[in-house]
């Protein structure tokens, strides 16, 4: 069975083909990362207008690299939502546009479990019940995966999500957009020596908030600059990402404690920091606990997550019906 995924929730225009369960034949993803640096962050006008100039040349391409044709397409999976509301109705539009022409069914996908999805195309082996991590620029989730379409959130972010964190930080340190990648390269030079918060919440509390340390460091930043101190930019960079780190693994470990789940599957863009990666590896170890992450290439927005979701949620729903509607704000 063959899907043919589509994915424009935020500023990458993706089409995919998969073959179920999650074999990828291709996967094209147009980013507009470009354009939007120039504003220092995505512009929801211009995104949804750069989705409708590149959608049709993805789907071509898609349909080539796989050697396949619309006729050999069994399912359209497209996200649903969460995401900007202008970027997604491109996909949903394009989507049921192409339903109705062929015939063939669609349905409606979660990008959030499209994200959780990703970490099958890398790791076949994994079976829920596991603990998902998911860490974007969009969203802070611990998630326990019951089945493969039983989710039960246990925590998230109470405002700024980590990549956003990573992103504002940057910002403030002059390193373009997004920034996340770059601060990570600076705090490998870097020592942690800078006493940053850790934004625990309550004691038992999984959810995260992370603007407190943000915030923490651009005044550390504005501070000594005022005063004319030098600034260790690879000390802020390393001190902000070890704060990160350690509240991170503090939850995501007692979190899988308690659920007593002997895997975490992390995805998202912030996914592919090694120093968040082996620090969870490293904690879990203690506890047998195996950490697994996507692929570089499937841990960012693309449409093969949501192709290999789309094929879970066909075989427990079937497809969506005709007058399902983009949702930016689309729960779990
Ligand atoms: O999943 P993604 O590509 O898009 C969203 O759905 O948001 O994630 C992008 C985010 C950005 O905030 C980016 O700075 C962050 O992931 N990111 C990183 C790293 N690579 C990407 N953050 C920290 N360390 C990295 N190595
Ligand atoms: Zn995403």
């Amino acid at each position: 069975m063959l899907t043919l995924a589509i994915e424009t929730s935020c500023d990458d225009t993706s089409i995919a083909v998969v073959e179920k369960p999650n074999k990828v034949l291709s996967n094209v993803v147009q980013s507009q990362i470009d354009t939007h640096l120039k504003y220092g962050g995505v512009v929801p006008e211009i995104a949804s207008r750069m989705h409708i100039d590149a959608i049709e040349i993805c789907l071509k391409e898609a349909l080539l690299r796989a050697d396949k044709t619309l006729e050999d397409i069994d399912l359209i999976s497209v996200t649903q939502g969460p995401g900007l509301i202008g970027s997604l109705l491109v996909g949903v539009s394009f989507a049921k546009a192409l339903g109705v022409a062929t015939g063939i069914p669609v349905v409606g996908v979660n990008h959030m479990k499209g994200h959780i999805a990703s970490n099958y195309i890398s790791n076949p082996d994994l079976k829920p019940p596991y603990i998902a991590l998911v860490v974007s620029g969009g969203h802070t989730y611990i998630i326990d995966v019951v089945d493969y379409d039983e989710f039960h959130k246990i925590g998230e972010t109470k405002d700024d999500a980590t990549g956003e964190s990573f992103d504002k930080v940057a910002r403030v340190m002059g390193i373009g957009y997004p920034g996340g990648a770059e601060l990570e390269k600076l705090a490998k030079d870097g020592e942690d020596v800078l006493d940053f918060p850790r934004v625990y919440l309550s004691k038992d509390s999984f959810d995260f908030s992370f603007s407190g340390l943000k915030t923490a460091v651009i005044n550390y930043i504005n501070t000594e600059n005022m005063k004319g101190n030098p600034i260790k930019r690879e000390d802020v960079a390393r001190s902000f990402q070890e704060a990160v780190i350690d509240v991170i693994v503090d939850k995501v470990i007692r979190a899988a404690k308690m659920k007593n789940r002997k895997t975490i599957a992390i995805s998202g863009g912030v996914s592919n920091n090694k120093a968040i990666r082996d620090s969870i590896q490293k904690a879990g170890e203690e506890f047998q606990i195996k950490v697994l992450t996507p692929e570089a290439k499937y841990t960012g927005d693309n449409a093969a997550m949501i192709g290999v979701a789309g094929f879970i949620q066909y075989e427990k729903y079937g497809e969506s019906p005709i007058d399902f509607v983009a949702d930016p704000n689309m729960g779990l």
